[in-house]
């Protein structure tokens, strides 16, 4: 296969950054195609933790081109404080290796003030990460959002942030009642991304037309996850954009013929951070060992992650939505040390029990899980790089996985680190 998309199948945070880091060695392209610096991607390499959250996870490798494409709301100070922390550590030593869109949107200091004013004022919190992803998005559907290309002309981005600051500067001052944002601060502080989007810039869809054509190998990298998908996610409780495989091609500007493989990246559990309904949370001292075995605080904002149980209905109907080839199942050594491990097999709602999540979120939100048991293993697969040295329990858990979920896994993950992974089939090998 060469085009492989992969994306989040719960609601985040699954480990997309490990698999897109270790999967970037067999690809040509790595593309970050929606989101922005809401994503927190962990790549645990030689020793050292690198977060990215603009830049795709494929950065670490010599001979790897990483692409920031038009689904991306990019915040240049987020790049530029990345791009600096990479230099540093001795990676991205050739600007080349970098693209960005031309076509992207940017995230302006009036989009982080109104997220955080809105949700500052909000009686029903969504728990964003406020970093101005909504405010964006919606500015781009508006047709008033700013593009890396209007960036680069001194006038016309100057006169697109006075247009918008007359209408962001009315909801700051008379809404929020807080001090309104200045033109001359706003066009100062941008100036010097200019010269750094510079460097970058690029008609992205025509080299990644000229790649496909070349037979280049490219893997789309997903932020976020299914559930947070703005459509087919637990809506309101969701971020502004389509997170499903689908948006791989609007958001980079390819064809869908050209996708070849979709790859789901699963936690052995679900985890969520944020507001919004979630079925299989422990909320008692099962919940806080799982935080603390997995590790489970934001990348992004460092706010602990809801955790629970396998979630079999959701992760199904993720698998559909996204036509879900393989998956990659993450952190399975977080479950070492459980006696026995439920999956939720069912949801319980009023008096009726369903395999199937429910569309209306008042129906998922008194959702009640049904268990099935399976027997945990009680010893360490951390580290854990062949199928074999899993005991038997833990195999049996990941062959039932597959079973009730309806695909394959192909990747299973026992550790943070690039080589505590076992991979039945590299999807790029196929
Ligand atoms: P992403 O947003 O999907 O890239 O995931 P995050 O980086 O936000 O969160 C995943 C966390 O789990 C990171 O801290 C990873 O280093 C860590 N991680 C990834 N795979 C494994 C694994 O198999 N086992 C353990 N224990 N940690 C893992
Ligand atoms: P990665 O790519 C987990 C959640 C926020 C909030 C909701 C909306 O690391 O998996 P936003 O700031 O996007 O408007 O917030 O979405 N959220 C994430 N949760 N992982 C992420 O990214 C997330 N990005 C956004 O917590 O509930
Ligand atoms: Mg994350």
């Amino acid at each position: 296969m060469r085009n492989v998309v992969a994306v989040g199948v719960q609601w985040g945070d699954e480990g997309k950054g490990k698999i897109v880091d270790i999967l970037s060695a067999s690809a040509d392209i790595i593309v970050r195609f929606q989101g922005g610096a809401n994503a927190g991607h962990t790549i645990v390499a030689e020793g050292r933790k690198v977060i990215l959250h603009l830049i795709p996870s494929g950065i670490l490798h010599e001979n790897t081109r990483c692409i920031i494409a038009n689904g991306v709301v990019l915040d240049p100070e987020v790049l530029e404080q990345e791009i600096k922390e990479l230099k540093n550590l001795g990676f991205l030593k050739d600007d080349k290796k970098l693209m960005v869109s031309a076509l992207t949107h940017l995230i302006m200091p009036y989009h982080k003030k109104l997220d955080s004013l809105r949700e500052g004022a909000a009686q029903k919190k969504i728990g964003t990460t406020g970093r101005g992803i909504g405010p964006a998005y919606e500015d781009r559907a508006a047709r008033t959002g700013i593009r890396v290309i209007d960036l680069l002309d001194r006038k016309t981005f100057s006169e697109k942030v006075k247009e918008n600051l007359k209408v962001k500067n009315f909801l700051i001052g008379r809404l929020y009642k807080d001090r309104p944002m200045k033109h001359r601060e706003i066009v100062a502080a941008y100036a010097p991304y200019r010269t750094l989007l510079k460097k970058h810039v690029a008609d992205v869809p025509s080299f990644l037309a000229k790649c496909i054509k070349e037979e280049k190998k490219i893997l789309f990298e997903g932020a976020q996850g299914t559930y947070l998908d703005v459509d087919h996610g637990t809506y309101p409780y969701v971020t502004s954009s389509n997170t499903l495989s689908g948006n791989a091609c609007c958001g980079s500007g390819v064809s869908p013929r050209v996708i070849e493989h979709v790859l789901g990246i699963c936690k052995a559990y679900t985890t969520r951070v944020g507001e919004g309904p979630f079925p299989t949370e422990l909320s008692g001292e099962i919940g806080e060992i799982m935080r603390e075995r997995g590790g489970e605080y934001g990348a992004t904002t460092g706010r602990p992650r809801r955790c629970g149980w396998f979630d079999v209905p959701l992760v199904k109907r993720a698998v559909m939505l996204n036509g879900i080839d393989s998956l990659a199942l993450m952190k399975l050594d977080v479950l070492d040390d459980f006696e026995t491990i439920p999956i939720c097999v069912k949801y319980r709602i009023g008096n009726k029990v369903s395999s199937e999540v429910p569309v209306s979120l008042a129906a998922f939100t008194a959702a009640e899980p049904v268990y099935e048991e399976m027997p945990g293993w009680k010893m360490s697969t951390k580290g854990a790089r062949e199928i074999h040295q899993l005991p038997p329990q833990a195999i049996a858990y990941v062959r039932r996985l597959e079973e009730l979920v309806g695909a394959r896994i192909a990747i299973i993950s026992t550790g943070p680190e690039r080589d505590s992974t076992i991979v039945l089939q590299n999807p790029f090998d196929l």
